[in-house]
């Protein structure tokens, strides 16, 4: 997508050296491996890229909050966001899985773990094993309302994680787009096994899901707008056929409006640019 690249470990000097001075609060890290298998192994390796990446932004930006997605399908050669046992994803094996990327990021300086492959039961085992391993201190934000939505297609031709073993598709776990009490049931759930922010993703789609959250609980709720939400703005920009910087903003003001305390999004740098702008 124009203005998003992956990075390597040399590109983050530059890249956390721009965060830092736009004084943007924090950052959600994603890792792309260099070799998947059926495990996912390189999810949770010591020196595996995120895990390495964590160590150096850590001493690069202390002050920096750094959040990990903890998830398997970058990882996987199949696409899943979890282990696979005869065609469909094995839950409970996927969690003691899930469990060793979070402490490995948590032992990387990681401040705040994020499961998004809406496993059944992902943030009572991370909270578990991160207590066991005496990272009491680390948090958990969860995808917690994670809709398996057409929206993530630029994502995952970046992360090269689109699923194909077995079903195409994230059914199996992601939850169906038509279905809105679900969601609620979902974030009761996490916040139940322990999530200290709640999750709803995509964004835009789903201001009636945020605006559920928001009613029904106190927790902080996170919405991700997604890679979809952010190319179909930057193409219609390209053509010229919408102000890209006031229909960003608006865009962003809605998911603020509909009760979203955290904004997770690929603008946040432009944002940043633009607000500072406007009040100078
Ligand atoms: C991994 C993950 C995805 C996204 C965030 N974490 C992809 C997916 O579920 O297929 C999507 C992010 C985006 O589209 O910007 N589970
Ligand atoms: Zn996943």
């Amino acid at each position: 997508m124009p203005g998003i690249s992956r990075l390597s470990l040399a590109d983050l000097h530059a890249e956390i050296k721009e965060i830092v001075e736009l004084n943007i609060p924090g950052i959600l890290v994603f890792g792309l491996p260099n070799r998947k298998d059926p495990m996912g192994s390189e999810a949770y390796l010591e020196m595996g890229i995120v895990q390495r990446a964590v160590g150096l932004i850590r001493k690069l930006a202390p002050e920096l909050v750094i959040a990990t997605d903890v998830c398997l399908c970058q990882y996987t050669d199949h696409g899943h966001c979890g282990v696979l046992r005869g065609g469909s994803v094995d839950n409970d094996a996927t969690l003691r899985l899930l469990s060793e990327v979070a402490v490995s990021h948590a032992k990387a300086g990681a401040d705040i773990v994020c499961p998004s492959g809406m496993m059944d039961g992902q943030v009572g085992a991370i909270r578990n094993a991160l207590d066991t391993k005496l990272f009491q201190d680390t948090a958990i934000m969860s995808y917690s309302a994670k809709y398996a939505s057409s929206f993530y297609g630029p994502f995952r031709e970046a992360a090269e994680s689109a699923p194909f073993w077995g079903c195409g598709d994230r059914l199996g776990y992601q939850m169906n787009l038509a279905n809105r009490r679900e969601a609620m049931r979902e974030i009761d759930l996490d916040l139940r096994e322990g999530a200290d922010i709640v999750m709803v993703k995509p964004a835009l789609s789903y201001l009636d899901v945020i605006r559920d959250a928001r009613l029904q609980f106190r927790a902080p709720i996170a919405a991700y707008n997604v890679s979809g939400e952010y190319a179909m703005i930057k193409a219609a920009a390209a053509n010229n056929w919408i102000n890209e910087r006031a229909v960003v903003l608006e865009v962003l003001t809605s998911i603020k409006r509909a009760g979203a305390d955290i904004i997770i999004s690929y603008f946040a740098k432009d944002v940043v640019r633009w607000l500072h702008e406007t009040n100078t």
